[in-house]
């Protein structure tokens, strides 16, 4: 009897210290597992891409008008119905890119003429064209006029001082000589 105790008790204890080495080979092999886990990177947030400014809207045209920048005149609103015998040059005409209400509303020219205005005179007999184009902050000493003469083969006759120096008479007009005449 004693002995089947003993036999039992021994049994017990082996069984405690198996256990026992079970748990710490349990423990084991989860730590590693603890470790190998990578902490999960917090997310940065992005930055917002940058946004793609629009170009910048030209404020001027580069230099002085060309005679393309005058295509297409012959359809814009004539100053004179008769060809003007002009102080000047001989038999001139001379057209606007403006509507007439906008430049002369109930008939009469407004002063002065909106921004992007532009005036050219042909002359007839000489097949010169002097132009003149509004651009706003390109000349405020004298009301943001451009101002060049070519001949057909756009070549420059004359320019700026040469111009305003002679149109400086018709300052009260926005530097312009010529007067609207009245529709039909
Ligand atoms: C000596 C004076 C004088 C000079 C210099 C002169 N102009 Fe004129 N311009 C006139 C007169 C006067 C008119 C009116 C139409 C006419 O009589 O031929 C005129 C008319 C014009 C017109 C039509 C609008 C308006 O004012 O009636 C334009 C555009 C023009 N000139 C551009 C020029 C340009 C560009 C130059 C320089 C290259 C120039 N002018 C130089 C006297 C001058």
């Amino acid at each position: 009897m004693k002995r089947a105790v003993l036999v039992i008790l021994i049994l017990i204890s082996m069984g405690l210290v198996l256990s026992a080495v079970g748990c710490e080979e349990a423990k084991e092999s989860k730590e590693p597992s603890k470790k190998s886990q990578p902490k999960a990177e917090k997310s940065v947030p992005k930055e917002p891409e940058p946004k793609e400014e629009p170009a910048e809207e030209a404020q001027k045209p580069s230099g002085p008008p060309t005679l393309a920048d005058t295509e297409g005149y012959k359809q814009w609103l004539k100053f004179n119905r008769e060809p003007i015998e002009g102080r000047t040059h001989g038999l001139t005409d001379i057209y606007v890119n403006q509507d007439r209400d906008v430049i002369a509303p109930h008939g009469i020219l407004k002063f002065p003429f909106p921004d992007g205005t532009i005036i050219v005179k042909e002359i007839l007999s000489s097949d010169l064209i002097s132009i003149m184009r509004k651009v706003k902050g390109a000349d405020p000493a004298h009301n943001d006029w451009e101002w060049i003469e070519y001949d057909a083969e756009e070549s420059v006759i004359g320019k700026d001082a040469s111009c305003w120096g002679c149109h400086e008479q018709a300052k009260a007009m926005d530097y312009v000589f010529t007067d609207l005449e009245k529709s039909e």
